[in-house]
């Protein structure tokens, strides 16, 4: 059971909405945190926030403007957790994938954390403290040659992890980056049947199936993660036992990467 003393702290869980996210804002709501949760889909970060007795806020992160106004009302953030994700549809040749796609999914997944970093860069700076964490994924460390754009934005969303830890550092506000492994969520929804459709080895399965199947081909722990194992380790990098920690990239994935 996790226990850490977040009252007085004001988080910020971006993709909130669902899954993974709703998993971090009720953890972190749990730990006495103010969590604002932020969503394109501000029915979803409604539910969110009632579980967690925090604030719903609608916002597109992939949009700079819509990201600034929406900080600048929030005022004060001691945790920023850029959560919000969208996978590429499949891609294999890479040419399956067009530039629309490319360019959609690097918004959503890499620009967003410039742009909620650049929101509370001046505020974490000037009170020396605050924490970031950026939820990326295996397939940032790992090729997945099944989703291209995919892949290469979690890439480039756990290097911009570690270029903004070394900006952030003489601040001390720490910078960090988790990547999940097999999490079911409305993601995973999605991806299984996706996935059902196009990959050879899943035909005529469901997407729990799917699921499943890649769980248990390619996890060597042979289970799947939770969003509550996830929302653990974001507290725990939140936490003051982690104030040394910058920069890292942790995977949470029953041994994928190993
Ligand atoms: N589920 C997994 O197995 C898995 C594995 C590795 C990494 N991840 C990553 O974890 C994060 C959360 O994944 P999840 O499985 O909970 O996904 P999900 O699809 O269940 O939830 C993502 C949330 O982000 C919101 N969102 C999407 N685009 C947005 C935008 N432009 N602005 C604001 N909100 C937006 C959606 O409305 C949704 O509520 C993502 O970054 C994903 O890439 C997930």
């Amino acid at each position: 059971m996790l226990s850490f003393d977040f009252s007085q702290r004001v988080a910020v869980v971006t993709g909130g909405g669902n899954g993974i996210g709703r998993a971090i804002a009720t953890c972190l709501g749990a730990q006495g945190a103010r969590v604002h949760v932020l969503d394109i889909d501000l029915a979803a970060a409604r539910q969110t926030a009632a579980a967690c007795d925090g604030i719903a806020v609608r916002c597109d992160v992939a949009d700079a403007a819509a990201v600034r106004d929406c900080f600048a009302a929030i005022g004060r953030v001691d945790f920023l957790i850029n959560n919000a994700g969208v996978v590429s549809g499949p891609g294999q040749p890479f040419t399956n994938n067009t530039e629309d796609e490319w360019d959609r999914t690097f918004a959503i997944n890499v620009k967003s954390i410039r742009h909620t970093a650049a929101a509370v860069s001046e505020q974490m700076r000037a009170r020396r403290d605050g924490r970031i964490v950026n939820i990326t994924s295996i397939t940032g460390v790992i090729a997945a040659p099944f989703m291209p754009p995919y892949s290469v934005s979690k890439s480039a969303a756990n290097g911009l992890t570690r270029v903004l830890a070394r900006d952030f550092a003489p601040s001390g506000v720490t910078v960090n980056a988790i990547c999940p492994g097999f999490v079911w969520s409305p993601l995973w929804e999605d991806l299984g049947e996706v996935m059902a459709q196009s990959s050879g080895g899943a035909q005529g399965a469901n997407a729990r199936e799917v699921f499943q199947w890649r769980i248990d081909s390619l996890v060597p722990m042979k289970r799947a993660q939770s969003p509550e194992e996830i929302a653990a380790t974001v507290a725990f990098f939140c936490s003051d036992g982690a104030r040394n920690i910058t920069g890292q990239v942790l995977s949470v994935d029953g041994g994928v990467t190993i």
